[in-house]
């Protein structure tokens, strides 16, 4: 058994390493931090839950807010999905200082490892179907002493999904957090496009070719272009946008096959 208080401090008690088969669900990472990697898990997240399936949320590591204000992407996690999860279940490691998790770990005197990230994600793991699991910053952030985030989604062995600029610059960025993926061998499910900047991605000229030249130079499939949401992005509002604007057929699929595994 494992006891992981909130707020960063673990104890670990006679833990045994995972079976890697029970990990099931989709891991979100993104082209950079700010990219609208909590807008998307929080959207997909609903979406299939709307369609009856059993999601839940985890973000096993986040820094910058500690809980309490809801403004953690945890807590947002909770919010646009409607789940009723505890943040500190969904986040079992939070740190206040806006740095890297490793960075923010050892600042607070954390020591975090794999195994002890694994270890936190248990119990959602045996509570869910399938998480969808957000990532901190990119793939190449570093999230313990001696691993990236790329390395934690190895290890978890769920396909990933990217999230991405709309943007220029954003054929450049999706394509090297692929190829660092793939170098993995982490399977990509798909390229989210995202409208995190509506005034850029409406006025950039780029914009319109970004999605096809992923596809192209990336063999990526881009699953859509999300819409930016005015306001308080509701658990209404985000299904909504992923019903009209984004294909969730392959991410369904990973899902189907991950439980008949
Ligand atoms: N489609 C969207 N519509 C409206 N607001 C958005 C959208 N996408 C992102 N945002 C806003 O942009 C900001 C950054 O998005 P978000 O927090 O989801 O990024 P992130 O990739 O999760 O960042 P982090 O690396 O900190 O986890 C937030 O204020 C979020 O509400
Ligand atoms: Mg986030």
């Amino acid at each position: 058994m494992h006891v992981v208080s909130a707020q960063g401090s673990e104890k670990l008690h006679g833990w045994n390493a995972p079976d890697r088969k029970r990990w099931r669900g989709l891991f979100v990472t993104g082209t950079d931090t700010g990219v609208g990697k909590t807008v998307i898990t929080a959207a997909i997240a609903a979406a299939l839950r709307s369609e009856g399936r059993n999601v839940g949320v985890w973000k096993p590591v986040q820094s910058g807010a500690l809980l309490g204000k809801g403004i953690t992407d945890a807590e947002r996690l909770l919010r646009g999905t409607d789940i009723s999860d505890r943040p500190e279940q969904v986040a079992p490691f939070t740190f206040a200082a806006p740095l890297a998790p490793a960075l923010a770990a050892k600042q607070a005197g954390v020591t975090m490892t794999t195994a002890g990230l694994l270890a936190a994600g248990e119990p959602l793991a045996e509570r869910y179907d399938a998480l969808l699991i957000e990532g901190a910053g990119g793939a190449a952030v570093p999230l313990t002493s001696d691993t990236l985030v790329a390395d934690f989604i190895a290890e978890l062995g769920v396909p990933a999904l990217i999230v991405a600029r709309c943007g220029l610059g954003t054929v450049n960025h999706t394509l090297l957090t692929a190829a660092l993926l793939r170098q993995r061998g982490i399977p990509v499910a798909g390229v989210v496009m995202n409208e995190v900047d509506p005034a850029t991605s409406r006025d950039d000229p780029s914009t319109a070719a970004n999605a096809e030249l992923i596809e192209r130079y990336g063999g990526l499939r881009v699953l859509g272009r999300f819409p930016w949401i005015c306001g308080e992005a509701t658990m209404e509002k985000l299904v909504r946008a992923v019903k009209r604007h984004i294909d969730i057929s392959p991410i369904r699929q990973m899902l189907e096959n991950a439980r008949s595994q």
